[in-house]
């Protein structure tokens, strides 16, 4: 069987420029498209931006632009974005594309044969900064105004002419899926609230807009534009030229692997979505993981609340890896969590300046001195250097098994504990004192070295460029880099000179020190 994956980021509503948030969904489907990748996996990483509706006609009237000219700009910034962090997406969409329309109105044409869609009339609350419809019971009153009780964002009564899909309909073939597959959603307190939704009674979903246009229009009636998360959700399929389903591409790599969202959009994700697919009969995605959200001071981080981390603030005083590192580290996956720049710092310097870092030059700068600058070829391994190196092999189908749930958590303590270890060896074996028995010297330099190539094998998925920089000690290169080698014992190749290489992470000096 070919080995394929395919991940898909939200697409980020241009409405103004990338936030933390954005980066941080971005930078973990890297991750998992990146240890795909290593892992021998063909992988289709996508990303992009969802340029329609409400939302974005109204940002683009507020800054005096036309929609289309508007959104070409702020897309852009999401296009850099995806540069300067690195990421390895093998596409990038825009809803505004012919590619995505023509799927998006072929879709609509399916539903409408299958009898999934009717023209009436709706009436109810609509939230424009949430381009979602809620009901009564989802409302509430803050200040005189009627907001969303999740959201917060505020809502208003519209009444209009309506497409409506037939969601009620898949109401009972969406819980048998979710019992069928309970693996759909992730994680599992999440599933929770999804089915408990659903179990609540799903009424039929307005899926058009007749009262602006900035929007893929309904086929056959040009007064109305599709509903911006039917259109949104579509790219998932336009990116792999849907209709075409006999497509080599299509084919490869449907249905999607995992849909990596924020917690935020589960709905439309794993009730809406879901429910579109099994009416137009296509496969459903594997799995849709809602990740928590990045808080700043307790609060979610948006433009509203004014508490906005820049991540190119961040990255220009800090670098890109250290952002990376610190948000797959520090943000438990799954759940909500806090960052600041305080924590950043203690994280640059004790993981990947000391822990890190610093066991990459001593040991690199003690084999230039001891081993005549190469990689030792006399060793004799002991069982003390077999236990640690053992570990590596004995463990490499749990973290492939674990990356499938998507536990990073299981992932970044690995990493962490294998740096512990590898530093707590160098010390414990003191090679300083071996000079009188090179066999042994050799062996524990060997050893170290080997773990630290290991260990920046299992690093690259996180911080790729810092990854690829240590591993020119040896000679590596990035298309080197393969997970499956990390069981092996000898890898390195002998008596090649070991190069020295530039200070990995500098420390930040803090204020308190
Ligand atoms: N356009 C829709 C998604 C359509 S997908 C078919 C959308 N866009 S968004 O720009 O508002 O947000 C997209 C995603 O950014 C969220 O689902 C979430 O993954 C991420 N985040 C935005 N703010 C966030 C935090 N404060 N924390 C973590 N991630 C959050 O929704």
């Amino acid at each position: 069987m070919d080995k394929t994956f395919y991940i898909t980021t939200p697409i980020y509503y241009p409405s103004a420029k990338p936030h933390m948030g954005h980066a941080y969904s971005s930078i973990v489907a890297d991750f998992f498209a990146r240890f795909k990748s290593i892992d021998g996996y063909e992988v289709h990483f996508l990303t992009g931006t969802d340029e329609h509706g409400l939302k974005i006609q109204k940002s683009a009237e507020k800054a005096g632009k036309d929609p289309q000219i508007f959104c070409d700009q702020i897309s852009q910034t999401f296009r850099d974005l995806s540069n300067t962090l690195n990421l390895s997406n093998t596409d990038f969409i825009r809803t505004t594309e012919p590619r995505h329309k023509k799927t998006v109105q072929h879709l609509w044409k399916e539903l409408e044969k299958n009898d999934d869609i009717y023209l009436s009339n709706y009436s109810g609350w609509y939230s424009v900064s949430d381009e979602a419809f809620y009901n009564e019971d989802e409302i509430e009153e803050v200040d005189g105004n009627k907001v969303s009780i999740t959201s917060k964002s505020s809502v208003e009564w519209i009444e209009e002419e309506s497409y409506f899909f037939r969601l009620s309909k898949w109401e009972k073939p969406l819980l048998e899926y979710y019992d069928a597959n309970p693996d759909f959603i992730s994680p599992e307190s999440r599933k929770n609230e999804v089915i408990s939704f659903v179990k609540n009674g799903l009424k039929d979903l307005s899926i058009s807009r007749k009262s602006f246009s900035w929007g893929i229009p309904v086929p056959n009636n040009k007064n109305h534009v599709i509903y911006v998360w039917l259109d949104a959700l579509t790219n998932y399929l336009s990116a792999l030229n849907y209709p075409n389903k006999e497509d080599d591409f299509f084919k490869k790599f449907w249905p999607a692997s995992v849909h990596l969202i924020g917690k935020d959009i589960l709905r439309f994700h794993a009730v809406y979505w879901p429910a579109f697919l099994l009416a137009a009969k296509i496969d459903l995605p594997k799995r849709v993981y809602g990740h928590g959200w990045i808080l700043s001071g307790e609060e979610k981080m948006s433009k509203s609340k004014g508490n906005i981390l820049d991540p190119l603030e961040i990255i220009e005083q800090y670098g890109l890896d250290p952002l990376r590192y610190y948000l797959i580290k520090e943000v438990s996956f799954g759940k909500d969590g806090n960052i600041s720049q305080e924590r950043l710092e203690d994280c640059i310097n004790s993981d990947l300046a000391n822990n890190y870092g610093n066991l990459c030059q001593r040991v690199t700068a003690f084999a230039i001195k001891n081993c005549d600058g190469k990689i030792p070829s006399e060793i004799k391994f002991k069982d003390e250097d077999l236990i640690i190196l053992n570990k590596y092999k004995d463990n490499l189908d749990k973290i492939r098994s674990q990356i499938d749930k998507q536990n990073i958590n299981f992932y970044i303590d690995y990493i962490v504990n294998s740096l512990f270890e590898a530093n707590k060896y160098f010390n414990d074996q003191e090679p300083w004192k071996k000079k009188n028995d090179i066999i042994r010297l050799n062996t524990i330099v060997y050893t170290t070295l080997e773990i630290v190539r290991k260990i920046s094998f299992l690093l690259y998925p996180i911080i790729p460029e810092t990854s690829i920089k240590a591993l020119k000690i040896f000679d590596i290169d990035e298309k080197d880099i393969k997970i499956n080698t990390i069981s092996k014992n000898d890898y390195l190749t002998k008596d090649i000179n070991i190069k020295k290489i530039d200070i990995l992470f500098k420390k930040i000096e803090k204020k308190n020190d």
